[in-house]
């Protein structure tokens, strides 16, 4: 098989797994108890913590531990939204491109009263900073913009965007699910006051993540329960997920130059290759800035008449994993829809492949899907 779909997930590390086992077999204790067994998670809890966070220039106590990116998500702004609820902060702004998590929570806050303000982009994707400042206003609670786009790539300017939410008052939460592990990351730097992370982005294991919240911050748990996670997220913690997690942010960290180094040289040889087969082929997202993991591409309808899911079940049929667009919506014919904000229409958004690109993608596999991408789109235009 190829895999080339590590933006939906990405096969767990096997020192990362090993790590898991071992501690789920050595360090059992729940780590909320007083006992030794619970003292040895606990402590597993806190090591892990403090390495996630100091990948981030973060505390260790800044970090709650969660179940994954979208928890984090739901966590950031439904949290905040019910610490400041009272103080009349009744107003949202998301970007109209975020990840469902976002989307979906901002839906349920809207069906509770508040005033959600979605942010139109541009065709690569890109905010504009001019539509932020006129969406502020007094009532604004939190806004929330991804750092990189889970389908077409495109890296917001985050750092400029906080500082103008800031000067107005609000609290700003980005979605790094995506960029975590393959940019430097220092929550000081973005000046952000949330921030969404995920293990599995990263070879690390799944159904945990953690969401960075700014001391000081003002925050309410969503969950109702213990009074773990400082009374933020109830819920016995996993030691051995933790460790896991520590891991794998750990070894992305030190391999993260290397690793990004290698995956830009093959995005653009996929790129490249695939432009040579179809001059009209569309490359979504901004052509700068821009993950190198992703390389987002389009039919364009002008010229060809594909349907997308055929295609990519003629793809895995000869052993190509990709996915047309958010892996967490596919399976539902719905189009994009980062795809229709950045202006595709209906077809172009169908006839659209997401190739994402990790650790294990080699050369010889960016040549072969090349090669059996023009062969299937040929023939089935031949139909
Ligand atoms: C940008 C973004 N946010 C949130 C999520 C959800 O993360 P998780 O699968 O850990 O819940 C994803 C997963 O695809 C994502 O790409």
């Amino acid at each position: 098989m190829i895999y080339l779909d590590y933006a939906a997930t990405t096969p767990i590390d096997p020192d990362v797994a090993e790590v898991i086992r071992c501690t789920s077999l050595d360090v059992f204790g729940n780590p909320s108890s007083v006992h030794a067994a619970g003292r040895k998670a606990r402590a597993v809890l806190e090591e892990s913590r403090e390495t996630i966070a100091q990948g981030i220039q973060a505390e260790a106590s800044e970090l709650i531990f969660t179940s994954g990116g979208t928890e984090s998500d739901n966590l950031a702004l439904c949290g905040t939204y019910a610490a400041l609820t009272q103080k009349n902060r009744r107003q949202l702004i998301i970007c109209s491109t975020e990840h469902h998590a976002v989307l979906e929570s901002a839906a349920f806050l809207e069906s509770l009263g508040v005033e959600v303000s979605r942010l139109r982009v541009d065709e690569y994707g890109v905010v504009k900073e001019e539509d932020l400042r006129a969406a502020l206003r007094p009532e604004t609670f939190l806004v929330s913009v991804m750092q990189a786009n889970n389908e077409i790539g495109t890296i917001q300017d985050i750092r400029s965007l906080a500082t103008i939410v800031h000067e107005r008052g609000a609290l700003f939460h980005t979605d790094a699910v995506q960029s975590y592990g393959k940019m430097e990351i220092s929550v000081r730097d973005l000046g952000v006051d949330l921030l969404s992370m995920s293990a599995h982005k990263l070879y690390g294991p799944k159904s945990i993540g953690a969401l960075f919240v700014r001391k000081g911050v003002p925050l309410k748990p969503i969950l109702h329960g213990g009074g773990q996670e400082a009374g933020r997220r109830p819920g016995t913690e996993s030691a051995p997920l933790a460790a896991g997690f520590a891991l794998a942010a750990d070894k992305a960290h030190r391999s993260r130059d290397a690793d990004m180094q290698r995956i830009t040289e093959l995005r653009t040889r996929l790129a490249s290759s695939l432009l040579k087969r179809f001059p009209s082929l569309i490359i979504n997202g901004h052509p700068e800035h821009v993950l190198q993991t992703i390389l987002n591409a389009s039919f364009d309808e002008a010229e060809f008449e594909l349907d997308g899911d055929a295609l990519i079940m003629n793809l895995d049929l000869r052993g190509i994993a990709v996915t047309s667009g958010s892996a967490c919506t596919s399976g539902s014919l719905i189009p994009s829809h980062v795809l229709a904000a950045i202006g595709r229409s209906v077809s172009t958004a169908r006839a659209t492949i997401r190739f994402s690109l990790g650790r294990m993608t080699t050369e010889s596999e960016i040549d072969q899907t090349a090669d059996i991408v023009e062969e299937i789109v040929c023939r089935m235009q031949k139909r």
